[in-house]
């Protein structure tokens, strides 16, 4: 008997080519005759371009043209309903007319035949600006009518409670940062056009380019297999795919476009910055009655973004009154978007601080009261959570932590010039599912290739669809061969927001179970089979061999079932599509950090971190913790560390790099350690997934900030945690 490969600690199936330089990234592939783009980007905010000279530009060697406005052809534009923004005609409209949005928007884009000569080039071509003074701070900006939610009437509940606590939290804004640029190579056929892409939706990034070009969806190919990270900055088409499709066509060649670290500042989303004001109500035992959150974010002036900021306000605790009005503020920024734990992350650091800072108010151990306020069903709609195990986690994780060694007074440990503290927060994250198709094809050597138009940002897609669809087939993960990332093939939604196992992981394990099922059929019915006449149900599929359940010696291989049957291949369509939801599906976690502070310095170090999370089954455990760690990382990185700074008097953003936009490094991270809870959730979906990747993200910067609360005493209401903000 093969052991089974869903939950087995398998290896990353493209391992070797993605550490030996055989994966291909979005700026790798070979075009014949293809030629170098360079973007020059505006040097104002806000304004007017009064003219251009192209002329220095152009007299150097290699340079062979200079898109703008001035010169540019209109493109369609079509609305595109699927695109992340539901407004769905908005958005940056490049190249063509004279305004300018925000700083580093296209302005142009030089054509060469050397990335050298187009870089070169693009420094020299001369902008004229009509400039006016921008307004990029969200503070002082009059924000969009809000985005409302209300039940019970919470201002009256304020009025009356016993106690109240009233607070705002500020965010910094994120760049993804990923290390992969964000590029594109562009090439038209006649009025087809295929595109080489960095993108976590080769879909979303075909039926953008369709729209902005005016040609049908089927014209337009977009091909994706490897990404060298996202976090989310991947779940849109950004200008520069359309310049360089544009580019290309203007060129009558393949045109390939990179950006450079700092344009991925202006040329990308990125995670708004918040000013988040929340007022909390309770009983004198810490039962919460009721929140007020007044939200604001900011986003572009020309499109607005909003993400699930809401969320957990409405169900994560349990209390009869909330209000809650969300409002984005348009700015000369270009426009957000998702993030690792996007909306969830922003809110957890508010809801999550202020119920650490009620238990501290209350001197009530801070698992002990968010254990008084946990719900019994999801009350914003009056549904039956599908699987809620947060108790659990905090069970678990108060153990596997040392909870219980926690002195409740805030700076009573010390370790040298070290203040020692500890601190937890809950994480939600809602499970998402979205309709995906997969194709399963089983050959004559009884190898199967399963493909579907899905992405790998890094978390392992190929890998974990590789077991899903082993075991549904009864072979081993050798035998199958999982491809992805081109628009070819069949559709699946985004790559992001945690739902790829839960959707294309289903539709594979349907195609794959479809496939099984023929072949089962096809073998009993034939009089040949040594299977013949058996009941179907009494057959199962083993190491690629058909054999009766309880007489493992009678059976056949695939191999032979299709050598006998002259059958080259046999070949599914898997689907998966959700149904009407019965149940509040998120998934949880709780986060535990221990930090040390420096009491003179002010420096934060975290000591160690551990999350246990309540994510449905675990389809691979390695990917998993990569997962999970890798998650842990990001959050530390949004609670000390990542801050997109902006200059207010010009729009520029002021570290567009990576010396001066600080990530974690290696001595940022300590001890880092990931418990799931076994189980699975059957309501989710067939595989029973809810979702782990962005979920980790939600409870870091929260736990951190607690735990340098109990550290020190000082309660920091911003991210990221600086030493000058400890001093
Ligand atoms: Mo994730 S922020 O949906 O890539």
């Amino acid at each position: 008997m093969s052991r089974q490969a869903v939950g087995a600690p398998l290896s990353r199936v493209d391992g070797r080519p993605k550490v030996t330089g055989q994966a291909m990234y979005a700026a790798d592939h070979p075009a014949n005759g293809v030629v170098h783009a360079a973007i020059v980007g505006s040097t104002v905010a806000r304004g007017r371009i009064t003219g251009i000279d192209a002329r220095a530009a152009l007299a150097v060697s290699g340079v062979l043209k200079v898109i703008s406005h001035s010169n540019a052809p209109k493109l369609a534009y079509r609305p595109n309903p699927s695109s992340n923004n539901p407004e769905g005609g908005e958005r940056l409209h490049v190249f063509q007319d004279d305004k300018v949005l925000f700083h580093g928007q296209p302005v142009a884009v030089v054509v060469a035949a050397t990335p050298e000569a187009a870089q070169h080039g693009a420094s020299l071509v001369e902008v004229r600006y009509d400039a006016e003074k921008p307004s990029t701070d969200l503070t002082g900006t009059p924000a969009n009518a809000p985005v409302t939610y209300a039940r019970g009437d919470a201002d009256q509940a304020m009025q009356s409670a016993a106690v109240r606590l009233e607070m705002t939290y500020r965010t910094a804004r994120n760049h993804h940062n990923a290390m992969e640029p964000h590029a594109t190579i562009a090439r038209w056929d006649g009025n087809r056009l295929t595109v080489w892409d960095k993108t976590q939706w080769v879909v979303g990034t075909q039926k953008e380019l369709a729209a902005v070009f005016g040609i049908e969806q089927d014209a337009v190919r977009v091909i994706s297999p490897f990404v060298g990270g996202a976090f989310g900055s991947g779940l849109r088409a950004w200008p520069h795919v359309t310049i360089a499709a544009l580019a290309a066509r203007e060129m009558g060649r393949p045109v390939k476009l990179v950006l450079t670290r700092k344009q991925l500042y202006s040329g990308t989303g990125y995670r708004p910055a918040y000013e988040y004001h929340l007022r909390l109500a309770s009983d004198r035992r810490g039962r919460l009655t009721a929140m007020v959150h007044d939200i604001k974010a900011e986003t572009s002036s020309y499109e607005n973004f909003e993400e699930g900021v809401l969320v957990a306000g409405q169900m994560l605790y349990s209390m009869p009154h909330v209000r809650q009005a969300y409002r984005t503020v348009r700015l000369d920024v270009n426009t957000p978007l998702y993030m690792r734990g996007p909306g969830h992350a922003t809110a957890a650091f508010a809801i999550e601080s202020a119920l650490d800072e009620l238990a501290h108010a209350l001197d009530v151990d801070p698992i002990e009261l968010r254990r008084r306020n946990e719900p019994a069903e999801d009350e914003s709609n009056g549904t039956p959570f599908s699987t809620r195990r947060l108790r659990e986690c905090y069970t678990v994780g108060a153990r596997e932590f040392g909870w219980d060694r926690r002195a409740p007074k805030p700076r009573s440990t010390r370790d040298g010039d070290w203040l020692i503290g500890i601190g937890m927060a809950a994480g939600v994250h809602t499970t998402r599912r979205n309709p995906a198709q997969a194709r399963v094809r089983l050959d004559a050597r009884g190898i199967a290739l399963v493909e579907a138009a899905t992405s790998d940002m890094g978390p392992g897609t190929c890998t974990s669809m590789t077991q899903v669809a082993a075991d549904a087939l009864g072979l081993t993960v050798r035998a199958v061969d999982f491809r992805l990332g081109d628009s070819t093939m069949p559709p699946t939604p985004a790559h992001g927001g945690s739902q790829t196992m839960a959707s294309v992981g289903s539709a594979v394990q349907d195609g794959c179970d479809k496939l099984r099922r023929q072949a089962i059929e096809l073998t009993v019915a034939d009089e040949r089979s040594p299977l013949h006449g058996v009941d179907a149900g009494d057959v199962a599929v083993t190491d690629g061999r058909l054999h009766v359940k309880h007489d493992p010696a009678r059976g056949e291989t695939y191999q032979q079932l299709l050598a006998r049957n002259n059958r080259s291949h046999l070949e599914t369509l898997g689907s998966f599509a959700p149904g009407e939801p019965r149940f509040s599906m998120y998934a949880y976690g709780a986060t535990f950090a221990e930090v040390a502070v420096d009491h003179r310095l002010g420096l934060v170090r975290v000591r160690r971190m551990l999350g246990v999370y309540d994510v449905g089954r675990i389809i691979s455990p390695k990917l998993a913790d990569s997962q999970a760690l890798g998650g842990m990382v990001g959050g530390i990185g949004t609670a000390l560390l990542e801050h997109t700074v902006t200059d207010h008097r010009d729009g520029r953003i002021v570290n567009a790099n990576l010396a001066d936009y600080l990530v974690p490094v290696n001595a940022d991270v300590p001890h880092l350690r990931a418990i799931y809870l076994d189980g699975e959730d059957r309501e989710a979906n067939p595989i029973g997934v809810k979702g782990l990747g962005e979920v980790v993200h939600v409870g870091v910067a929260p736990a951190i900030a607690n735990a340098v609360f109990h550290a020190t005493g000082r309660r920091i209401r911003g991210l990221p945690i600086t030493a000058e903000a400890l001093l």
